[in-house]
């Protein structure tokens, strides 16, 4: 995957263009039925979830080899079969229990992880999936009909979060899909990064930040222990805490893992990184413009774990772990899937052999990917983070 400008981007068909230009429509009349201003946030819900139009709740193919960009489940099985070993600890520990996946892409992640589950003797009475794109739900459910028919029983798609109860919830790359706001430091004030249209398209304006803004990224420099240099750009996910919080209710007892790009605080808000973190995502090619392809590209922002975390813990959670995604999954015996591959063909020992280090090498995605546990009423140690535990650096 390359990093590129707008300008290197591929040709959109004249459909593509179409589908693009109705939401923009939709956007730019929102806009200016609120005197020319959109939050970044409220830009971003559109761009990714406007009913029938946004880039997860419209066709585009998105997530795999011949769509955007290829998430660590669609790159290997060997990541979701470390992801089973750890949920079926815990179920083990707690005597049974239910799977929650939020945001489950292709299916591909569920339809491994049961298979490995029933290998491990440790499957979930139930297999809950919350998915908010009708579209990846069909894919899904076509997906598990192909790769886990045995197992499709007990997979129940579900429209919102589920009554409590105890288990795993799993969710990869989904926080970084949750609308972010941006501001701008500014004469040592702060101003919100927001969407206007002019004559030429969307464009960033910028006007004092809301006291909620304005307390977050106080907040945060508090926190880190210094102001933020004039200019000084960048994401803040306020919601963030009030989504963990309804998670947090799910679970009456067992863990969640969550698995993102992102980093600690202390991390994500360096003066190095002045133009904040978003991530924007069309055909294996990536940049920073979110006002590019609007509905047809993915836009992201790397996750505040540290923000996920305090979450966590003020909704009653304790953090099981923190640790990057190559240390998780070595924890879970990455090494070991990849013997037991030893009596197949040369050609696919090879193939798994090349997943495995681009799940793991820090160049790849070994060391940008991290992994949140959290857990409530669990006692034992969680094995994804016994090699290195990074907790005390949230
Ligand atoms: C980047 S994709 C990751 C898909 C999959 N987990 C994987 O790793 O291949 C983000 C997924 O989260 C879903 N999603 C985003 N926000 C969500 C929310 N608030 N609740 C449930 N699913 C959500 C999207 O529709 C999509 O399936």
């Amino acid at each position: 995957m390359s990093r590129v400008t707008g300008a290197d981007l591929p040709e959109l068909t004249p459909e593509e263009r179409a589908h693009s230009d109705k939401l923009l429509a939709l956007i730019r009349r929102e806009i200016e039925e609120q005197s020319g201003w959109m939050s970044f946030a409220r830009f971003m819900e559109m761009a990714l979830y406007e009913p029938g139009l946004g880039y997860y709740t419209a066709g585009a193919s998105k997530l795999g080899g011949d769509g955007d960009f290829v998430t660590a489940p669609e790159l290997s099985p060997l990541f979701s079969r470390c992801v089973a070993n750890q949920c079926a600890d815990v179920l083990w520990a707690l005597g049974g229990g239910d799977i929650l996946e939020v945001g489950a892409g292709t299916g591909l992640m569920a339809a491994d992880m049961l298979n490995e589950l029933q290998t491990l003797d440790q499957l979930p009475g139930h297999y809950l999936i919350l998915e908010v794109s009708a579209d990846l739900r069909q894919r899904q459910i076509a997906t598990l009909s192909a790769r886990a028919p045995k197992h499709l029983k007990r997979v129940t798609w579900v429209d919102a979060l589920p009554a409590a109860r105890r288990g795993v919830i799993v969710a990869n790359e989904v926080l970084d899909a949750l609308p972010v706001e941006r501001f701008r430091i500014r004469s040592g004030r702060i101003n919100a990064l927001g969407v206007n249209w002019q004559t030429t398209g969307l464009a960033w304006t910028e006007a004092p930040a809301a006291a909620e803004l304005e307390d977050k990224v106080r907040a945060i420099e508090r926190q880190i222990g210094s102001e933020l240099p004039e200019g000084y750009t960048s994401e803040v996910n306020l919601r963030l805490d009030p989504w963990l919080h309804s998670v947090a209710k799910v679970l009456k007892a067992g863990a969640m893992f969550f698995i993102d790009y992102g980093l600690p605080r202390a991390q994500y808000y360096r003066p190095e990184r002045h133009d904040g973190t978003l991530l924007c995502h069309f055909r294996q090619r990536f940049h920073s413009d979110p006002f590019i392809n609007v509905g047809l590209q993915d836009i992201g922002a790397w996750v505040d774990f540290t923000a996920a975390a305090e979450a966590a813990t003020d909704a009653g959670l304790e953090v099981a772990g923190f640790t990057t995604q190559a240390h998780f999954l070595m924890g879970l015996g990455i090494e070991q899937h990849l013997k037991s591959a030893g009596e197949r063909e040369l050609v696919e020992r090879l193939s798994l052999a090349r997943q495995a280090m681009l799940l793991t090498l820090p160049g790849e995605m070994g060391e940008r990917f991290k992994v949140l546990g959290l857990s409530r009423g669990v006692k034992q140690p969680l094995r994804g983070f016994a090699i290195r535990d990074l907790a005390a650096s949230l």
